[in-house]
């Protein structure tokens, strides 16, 4: 089997208002960034790893995770920084999963079902969960238009899995098109179908204070997954 992984950590984390690159940002003790390059570093189907970070910090990854860890400079959007990511994704490799470093605590049953998934012969697949609040589209003004029928929506999360092929065709046909999720490239982009698979709610986005709170709370048990601690702190 042949997966190469893409971990997006280039983004500033504005949102989440720390004083260092949000895959930077410690839970448990541990960066951001290290949570998924062990989930994904434990997986024997996942032959090569590309890090995607912010220029200033590619230096000390690349002592932290030398070859065959691959790290490259992010850039502006989320987008860009994937790009970036599949460049550097080995021709070898069968399928891609693009991973946010944003979500650190991603069950393995998730990443067993996408590649489970691309094995099985889907193209492209995301992990998704329903929606279970009500939800309701409103004007500029605050007031109701409608209430949306949720049972056919779902929040999507990473990592997603795609064809080799078909990720870098997409990303290719797309020049310069932000999307928020590589998904969202595949379907204007790609001519083919994106299945869904389970996701779980621990694999959340870390994108608030009060999201770095939370995953406080689940992250103990989840050390013990890690390598050992080595004081490392990407600071
Ligand atoms: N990302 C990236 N390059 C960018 C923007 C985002 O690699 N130019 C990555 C982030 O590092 C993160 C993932 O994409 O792992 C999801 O993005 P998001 O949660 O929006 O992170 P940030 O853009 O860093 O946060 P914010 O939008 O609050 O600034
Ligand atoms: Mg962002």
């Amino acid at each position: 089997v042949s997966v190469a992984a893409v971990v997006v950590a280039a983004g500033s984390g504005s949102r989440l208002g720390h004083d260092r690159p949000k895959a930077f940002v410690e839970l448990a003790g541990r960066p951001l960034l290290e949570w998924s390059i062990a989930l994904l570093q434990a997986r024997p189907e996942v032959s090569q790893l590309v890090v995607v970070a912010p220029e200033a910090e590619c230096g000390q990854l690349r002592q932290r995770w030398p070859a065959p860890v691959i790290t490259v400079p992010g850039g502006d959007e989320r987008s860009d920084s994937v790009r970036r990511g599949l460049a550097a994704v080995s021709a070898e490799a069968e399928w891609v999963l693009v991973h946010d470093a944003a979500r650190p605590l991603v069950p393995e049953h998730v990443l067993t079902a996408v590649i489970g998934a691309l094995r099985a012969g889907a193209p492209a697949v995301v992990p998704v969960l329903p929606v279970v609040d009500t939800v309701k589209l409103v004007a500029a003004d605050g007031t109701i238009r409608s209430t949306v029928d949720r049972d056919s929506l779902r929040r999507v999360q990473t990592p997603q899995g795609f064809r080799r092929d078909v990720i870098v065709a997409a990303y290719a046909a797309a020049p310069g098109v932000t999307h928020t999720d590589d998904a969202g490239i595949v379907e204007s982009y790609g001519a083919v179908p994106v299945s869904t698979v389970p996701g779980a709610e621990e694999a959340f986005k870390i994108t608030t204070p009060h999201d770095l709170r939370l995953a406080e709370l689940l992250a103990g048990p989840r050390l013990a997954g890690l390598p050992a601690d080595d004081g490392w702190t990407g600071a």
